[in-house]
C-alpha cells in the first residue's frame, strides 16, 4: 500500500525535501534460511516474489519522489543482500564496507566495497572492526550516531570517526529486537530524529534527549512492526504502514510520511530503511 507520493512544496513549510542518492540490492535471492535475529524465524514462509514486489515498491517511491537509486548485483547464497544499508557507509567520496558479524553474511562486504570501487569513491575500504554500515551508523547534522550492543562494535565506531574525518556519538541498544540503530532511530533532516527511548540503555537515553530535545518520540507499537527503519529526503518520510502512531506523529510535525507494505522483508527483521544505503552524501 503507498499513500500519496506526489510532492507538494506548497504544504512543506520548514521542511525541505533534498534529492538524494540510493543504493539498493533487489531480494532476487531472498529467504530465510539462518536466524541472526529474533525476526527470522525458520518455520514461517517467505514469499520471495512479494518480496521482490515490496522492494520494487519502495524503489518506486523513491523514483517518484525524484530520487536517484543505483543497484548492485544480488549474489546467489547471501538472501539478506537486500539489506543495502549494511554494506557500507559512504560520506564524502570514501567508502568503507562493511564487516559483518556473522558468517552468513561476512561474503556481503566484498560485494559492496567492490562496487563502491566501482563507482569511484576512493577510497574503498573494508572495516577492521565489526561494522554493519549504515544499519550502526546514521548521520545526522555533522556527526554519525553509532550503535553498538549487537553487531557493530565499539572499535568500529573510532575507525569510522578517524577515517571519514567525521564526530561518532555512541550508543547502545539493548532490545534484541531492534539489533540495529536503524531499526530504533530515524534521521529525519539535519536537526531532528525519531526515536524509540526504550531500545537505548540509559546513559544513551540521556545523550539522545540532550542533542535532540524535540525529537519525535516513538511508541512501542511503531518500533514492533520496524517503523523506525524509515527513509527520510528531509520531507518525506518512507515508512511501513503499520507504523500507524509515527505515521501520525510525523504529520503532526510538518513531515510527508509515505507507508509501504514491507511485511515480506520484516520477516528477515528488515524494512524501508534496512533495504536503502544513501550513498550521494
Ligand atoms: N537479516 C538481516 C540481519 O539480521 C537483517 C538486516 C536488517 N538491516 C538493517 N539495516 N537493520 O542482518
Amino acid at each position: 500500500m503507498t499513500v500519496d507520493v506526489a510532492p507538494r512544496p506548497e504544504q512543506t513549510g520548514s521542511r525541505r525535501p533534498r534529492a538524494r542518492t540510493y543504493l539498493m540490492c533487489r531480494p532476487d535471492h531472498f529467504e530465510v534460511s539462518y536466524s541472526i535475529n529474533p525476526w527470522m524465524d525458520l518455520g514461517v514462509p517467505v514469499d520471495r516474489e512479494r518480496a521482490i514486489a515490496q522492494w520494487e515498491e519502495i524503489r518506486r517511491v523513491y523514483l517518484e519522489l525524484g530520487h536517484q537509486v543505483e543497484t548492485v548485483e544480488p549474489a546467489a547464497g547471501l538472501p539478506d543482500m537486500v539489506f543495502a544499508a549494511n554494506g557500507g557507509i559512504v560520506h564524502g567520496g570514501r567508502a568503507m564496507a562493511a564487516h559483518f558479524t556473522h558468517d552468513e553474511r561476512k561474503a556481503e562486504g566484498e560485494l559492496y566495497r567492490r562496487w563502491f570501487e566501482q563507482a569511484g569513491m576512493t577510497p574503498a575500504v573494508t572495516a577492521t572492526n565489526l561494522n554493519e554500515g549504515e544499519g550502526d551508523f546514521l548521520y545526522v547534522g555533522g556527526r554519525f550516531l553509532a550503535g553498538t550492543g549487537f553487531r557493530t562494535s565499539l572499535a568500529a565506531h573510532a575507525e569510522v570517526a578517524e577515517f571519514f574525518g567525521v564526530p561518532v556519538t555512541s550508543l547502545t541498544l539493548v532490545d534484541p529486537r531492534l539489533y540495529h540503530l536503524d531499526t530504533a532511530l530515524t534521521v529525519l533532516n539535519d536537526e531532528t530524529i525519531a526515536y524509540y527511548p526504550a531500545a537505548f540503555d540509559p546513559a544513551s537515553q540521556e545523550i539522545l534527549r540532550t542533542l535532540f530535545p524535540d525529537a519525535v518520540i516513538a511508541t512501542e507499537a511503531d518500533a514492533a512492526v520496524l517503523g523506525l527503519n524509515a527513509v527520510s529526503d528531509g520531507y518525506h518520510v518512507v515508512l511501513s504502514a503499520a507504523a500507524t502512531d509515527l505515521i501520525a506523529a510525523l504529520r503532526e510535525r510538518g513531515f510527508h510520511p509515505i507507508g509501504v507494505d514491507t511485511s515480506e522483508l520484516n520477516k528477515a527483521g528488515g524494512s524501508a530503511k534496512c533495504c536503502t544505503l544513501e550513498i550521494g552524501r
